[in-house]
């Protein structure tokens, strides 16, 4: 994949509150592509695959157990400088410390319920998008 591309996920959090189309309306009007999406739930085997960097944190079990709570939105997108662009647009991880106007800030709740999800390298950019999408997908 292109350094131009990141990877996200809308949270169970924020789908269930019926956010999706208003972070998907943000998403765009920051300027990024969709390449790829899907509406799916992860299971608890992939959830735990998806995050296992972090399987020795404290929060590991909570994060795998939210994350498979409800559907998900997936999308790989597009853009200059997709990553960092991305994690501007959507905030710090503690929405209470996430910057005004953020995805964060405007949708989640708490640091476990955060709304959203983006790479936070294009090496992960790449490995997460092809954990969810093969190439027929991506558009
Ligand atoms: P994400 O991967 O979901 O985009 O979030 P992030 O990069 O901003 O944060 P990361 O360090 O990768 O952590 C992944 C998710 O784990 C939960 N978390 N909880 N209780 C805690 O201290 C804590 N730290 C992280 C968050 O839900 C975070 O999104
Ligand atoms: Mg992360």
């Amino acid at each position: 994949m292109a350094t131009n591309r990141t990877f996200t996920m809308i949270k169970p959090d924020a789908v269930a509150n019926g956010h999706t189309g208003a972070i998907l309306n943000d998403i765009i009007n920051g300027g990024f592509k969709i390449v790829a999406m899907k509406y799916i739930q992860l299971s608890e085997v992939n959830a735990g695959k998806f995050y296992e960097v972090h399987k020795e944190r404290p929060f590991y079990g909570d994060l795998v157990n939210f994350m498979t709570s409800g559907p998900i939105v997936a999308a790989i997108l597009e853009k200059d400088n997709a990553v960092e662009d991305f994690r501007t647009l959507i905030g710090a991880t503690d929405p209470s410390k996430a910057a005004e106007g953020t995805i964060r800030n405007k949708y989640a709740k708490s640091i476990d319920a955060n709304a959203i999800h983006g790479s936070d390298s294009n090496e992960n950019a790449e490995i997460e998008g092809s954990f969810f999408f093969s190439q027929f997908e991506r558009y």
